[in-house]
């Protein structure tokens, strides 16, 4: 009976479909009742989103553990000392200040690719909790949080609340004050302010608090947004190296601790990431090969550049869910333009609504590599034409950045991508001399292993 409501010709089909003993007016009511009833299921469909979205999505892209959950407890300041703030600590420790001073940890409030999606993200306070995680770094104390509901939470204003200390971001009291305390690697300081052996100082546990953010409620990542800790846990680095994160992140270097102190074994606080052309160079090892190698006017070139992720202890891109590297392969004639072009993506793609879905993850975990293929057939004449081979990184993709640009305010200087490899050879010649770099010392063994593999 649906079809009547087809067309034009209802009524005509009507009279013909009614069975004797209907009067027309009886199938007006149906049509009534079928209204009621689609009304009605609008009613429990749209009732149903709306718990979807208040009850059970939660309003930011990931869940919450216990530990980030809540701020660290306000810190007092330490008996001998005038103040917390980092410049004061740095009166004294004056290298580990400059160190710090530079790293993205100190620029963990400012940033302003912070500020564009924490503006996006209507300023909710849990992100404070690790971009300014002290409670004298907040504006309000969070009371409670009904069902986990960041939103909903009930939230008073913080007297110890100081403006200035939360521009400090991740500063030295985030990980060094408990309780009055100084914590730290050492067990015989000699210091003007109190001390306490933590030994988790020198292991994995003092990042992980805010690099493992996990997923929350219809929320399907296969690791959370910013998880690198899970991406690290239990690989390569971590398990037949005995690498910690400051392995990498905090260079080991032989210094007095503070002015006038003995010489140490000691870090620098530099915490170098994705931001860093340098610290995304040493994640990666690039080799180029091209069959055939002297490539004839008219001929299948074909091109393979294979990338493995020599030197990060955890997945690579890692951290925030924008990064992504693209591979990029181009033919250019000698007036720059490109005859040929190819670019592949290494990242994760994610489905954000109605639920995060990550669809899938083709990052690269650590010392495991990819070939990305390039085929192309050259012209008649390849006077002048240049093969291109390049990998970038990118911090966001150009859609996000200028989503952020135009809607949130992102007024960031620095790059959101940045070429990490690039080599431009004439087509004319041997190109895999060209692309030769001799073994990469940091492969070892794997080098040959992986030599083999791609011929
Ligand atoms: C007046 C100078 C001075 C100031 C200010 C100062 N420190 Fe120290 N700190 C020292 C000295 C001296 C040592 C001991 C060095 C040694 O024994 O080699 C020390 C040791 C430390 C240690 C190592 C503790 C251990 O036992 O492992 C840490 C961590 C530390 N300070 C952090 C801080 C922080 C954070 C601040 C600011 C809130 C700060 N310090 C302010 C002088 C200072
Ligand atoms: C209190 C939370 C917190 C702790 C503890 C913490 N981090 Fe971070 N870390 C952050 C935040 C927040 C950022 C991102 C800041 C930004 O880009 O706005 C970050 C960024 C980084 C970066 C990226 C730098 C870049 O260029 O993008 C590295 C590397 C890093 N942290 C390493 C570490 C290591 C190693 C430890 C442990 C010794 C550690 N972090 C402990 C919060 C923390
Ligand atoms: C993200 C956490 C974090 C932050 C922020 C941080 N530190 Fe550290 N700090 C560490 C770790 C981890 C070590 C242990 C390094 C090691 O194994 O020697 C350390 C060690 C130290 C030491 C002992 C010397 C050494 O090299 O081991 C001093 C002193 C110190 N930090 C001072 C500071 C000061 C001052 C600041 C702020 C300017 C600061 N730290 C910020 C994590 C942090
Ligand atoms: C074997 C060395 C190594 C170890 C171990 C290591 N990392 Fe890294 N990490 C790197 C390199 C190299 C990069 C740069 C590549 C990149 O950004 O993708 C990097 C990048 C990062 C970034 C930057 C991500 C971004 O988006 O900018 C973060 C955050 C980070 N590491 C945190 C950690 C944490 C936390 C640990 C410990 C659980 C750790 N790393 C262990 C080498 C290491
Ligand atoms: C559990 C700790 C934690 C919480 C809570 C958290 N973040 Fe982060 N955030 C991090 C860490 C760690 C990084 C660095 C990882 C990386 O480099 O990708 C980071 C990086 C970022 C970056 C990339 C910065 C850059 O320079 O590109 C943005 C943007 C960001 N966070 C926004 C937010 C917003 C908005 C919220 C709240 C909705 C939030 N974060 C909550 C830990 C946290």
């Amino acid at each position: 009976m649906g079809s009547v409501l087809l067309d034009g010709t209802a009524d005509i089909r009507l009279n013909v479909l009614i069975p004797p003993g209907y009067s027309k007016a009886g199938g007006g009511q149906r049509i009534m009742r079928l209204a009621v009833k689609v009304v009605i299921g609008i009613g429990i469909l749209a009732g149903l989103v709306y718990l979807y979205y208040t009850e059970i999505k939660p309003v930011v892209i990931f869940g919450l553990r216990s530990d980030y959950a809540h701020a660290i407890p306000f810190q007092k300041v330490p008996a001998g000392l005038a103040s917390l703030k980092a410049e004061s600590c740095g009166e004294c420790h004056r290298e580990i200040y400059e160190e710090w001073k530079t790293s993205i940890h100190s620029q963990a409030y400012r940033d302003p690719f912070f500020h564009a999606y924490w503006t996006k993200d209507k300023h909710i306070w849990v992100c404070l909790n690790c971009h300014s995680p002290l409670e004298n770094q907040q504006p309000t104390l969070i009371k409670n949080i009904p069902r986990g509901r960041v939103e909903k939470s009930y939230e008073e204003p913080n007297p110890g609340f100081d403006p200035d200390y939360q521009q400090e971001g991740v500063t030295c009291a985030v990980c060094h004050v408990r309780d009055g305390v100084i914590l730290g690697p050492f067990d015989d300081s000699a210091a003007p302010h109190p001390t306490q052996f933590d030994p988790s100082f020198r292991t994995a546990q003092v990042c992980h608090r805010c690099h493992n953010v996990v997923s929350g409620p219809a929320q399907f990542y296969n690791v959370g947004p910013c998880g690198t800790y899970a991406e690290y846990e239990g690989k390569f680095f971590m398990k037949e190296r005995g690498f910690i994160c400051q392995s990498c992140h905090m260079p080991e270097i032989d210094r007095p601790v503070a002015h006038g102190s003995p010489i140490r074994h000691g870090r620098q606080h530099l915490w170098r990431g994705g931001h860093d052309p340098d610290m995304v160079k040493r994640a990666m090892a690039i080799q180029v090969t091209a069959t055939p190698s002297v490539p004839m006017p008219g001929e299948d070139l074909n091109v393979t550049l294979t990338l493995v992720n020599a030197g990060a202890g955890h997945k690579i891109p890692t951290g925030d869910p924008d990064r992504h590297f693209t591979v990029e392969f181009e033919v250019v004639d000698r007036n720059g333009n490109r005859v040929a072009e190819q670019r592949n993506t290494m990242g994760r793609w994610i489905m954000w609504q109605p639920a995060i879905i990550e669809v899938y993850d083709n990052r690269l975990l650590p010392l495991a590599s990819r070939d990305y293929a390039f085929a192309t057939r050259l012209p008649k004449n390849v006077d002048g034409l240049r093969l291109v081979a390049r990998v970038r990184y990118h911090i966001q993709s150009e859609g996000q950045h200028q989503m952020l640009v135009k809607r949130f305010g992102l007024t960031a200087p620095d790059p959101y991508n940045f070429v990490v490899y690039e080599r431009e050879v004439p087509l004319t010649t041997d190109l895999a001399a060209a692309f030769n770099d001799g073994p990469d010392p940091r492969l070892g063994c794997t080098a040959s292993e992986h030599g083999e593999q791609a011929g």
